[in-house]
């Protein structure tokens, strides 16, 4: 991997390690009324609508900020003020769905299950049954909560036979997990520059069906994020409506160009599938216990139990593990004590192996026998 040398490896969900070539595409200023700057705009709505075969019904809406701007705007954007939503909540990310909810007033319901569980597609497909106002539902693709693999395909599938508008935070799985819309009939897909495609944090985007979007006037209560505002300005004079991020939209560029190299999404599945494999393997020879089972767990971040020795301290193990150049990431669970560990960035199977490597000699020198945590 082209990694610029000393800097951390970030085993975390983002913002994550990025290769060279994409820092350096930064080292330009550009105005952002200029021809150049427009293509690349232009281009890089292009190519992210191809990524989920999305390009002839679908149009890509850019906005600045991190994920959750776009995941709000996206939310207040196409749920009218009467509109009402069923949110599909397995972790943190789902909460905050419904707490944006909470913020714009819009009526909403759950179906929740536990961090490590699935949502009940029979649940789903009863609920929307019994309650003809649900008019959109909302599901978060990977829940980086825990790692777990939604199953966004039932979902999507569910909800378009109940005919209603389907809404997909795909923010951590986006580029890496396959989300055809030809095959997955999404209506919305929020995603971010910083995740699976490997570009530097500052921009989110949604990919929205057009007919959909097309309905949208005047449902968002924030101008900055209107996403039906941003897309009417954008298309009439092909620029964003205020200051964008140029810098990042250049780093993004330069990453969809290493993401199209390694063979788009498979080639992104590959590598990170090979790497989550590779970190459960040498965690578990170490004695640690991994929340999800290997058919719940996306190869995007894996959680870890919290190791039972008591010569284990999460704080000075990630203090002793960053000095040694790996960025680790506390747990978010309210299931178990935890921590986890990502599997994306520009990062490959040696990255992995020497950050084993060094997990294990720091645990070694912290006189932890063991990572298995304590019987449930
Ligand atoms: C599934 C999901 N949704 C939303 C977000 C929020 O993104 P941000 O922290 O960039 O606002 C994240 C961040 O990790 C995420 O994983």
């Amino acid at each position: 991997m082209t990694l610029t040398p000393n800097d951390p490896r970030l085993l975390t969900p983002g913002p994550l390690t990025t290769s060279h070539k994409t820092k350096k595409a930064m080292l330009h200023d550009w105005g952002s009324r200029d021809q150049n700057f427009i293509a690349m705009n232009a281009r890089m709505c292009d190519r992210l609508l191809a990524i989920a075969n999305a390009s002839d019904t679908h149009v890509c809406v850019p906005l600045q900020g991190s994920g959750t701007f776009v995941v709000e705007a996206a939310l207040c954007t196409l749920i009218p003020h009467d509109g009402k939503a069923l949110i599909l909540i397995n972790g943190a990310y789902g909460h905050r769905m419904g707490k944006i909810l909470d913020y714009t007033g819009r009526a909403y319901v759950i179906h929740e299950t536990s961090e490590d569980q699935p949502p009940s597609i029979d649940a789903l497909d009863q609920a929307l049954t019994e309650d003809p106002d649900i008019s959109h539902v909302l599901a978060v693709h990977c829940e980086t909560t825990s790692g777990i693999l939604n199953p966004v395909e039932e979902v999507v599938r569910t909800v378009k036979t109940h005919d209603r508008v389907m809404i997909v935070d795909a923010m951590s799985a986006f580029g890496a997990i396959e989300l055809d819309s030809t095959q997955v009939p999404f209506d919305a897909v929020m995603a971010s520059s910083n995740k699976c495609l490997e570009g530097v944090p500052g921009m989110g985007f949604a990919l929205i069906r057009e007919s959909v979007l097309a309905e949208c006037e005047g449902n968002a209560h924030s101008l900055c994020l209107d996403l039906y505002d941003q897309w009417q300005v954008m298309r009439s004079t092909t620029q964003w409506r205020f200051t964008p991020p140029t810098h990042v939209i250049a780093a993004f560029d330069a990453a969809i160009d290493q993401f199209e190299a390694e063979g788009g999404v498979a080639g992104r599945h590959k590598r990170y599938s090979e790497n989550c494999r590779i970190l459960i393997k040498g965690m578990c020879a170490l004695g640690f216990a991994p929340l999800l089972s290997d058919n719940l767990q996306a190869p995007i971040i894996v959680t870890f139990k919290m190791p039972a020795d008591p010569a284990f301290d999460f704080q000075e193990f990630y203090d002793r593990v960053k000095e040694n150049g790996y960025v680790l990431y506390p747990g978010k669970l309210t299931v178990a004590p935890s921590f986890r560990i990502g599997c994306i960035g520009h990062l490959d199977a040696d990255d992995i192996h020497a950050a084993l490597a060094v997990i294990k000699r720091i645990l070694g020198d912290m006189g932890v026998k063991n990572g298995a945590p304590t019987a449930a």
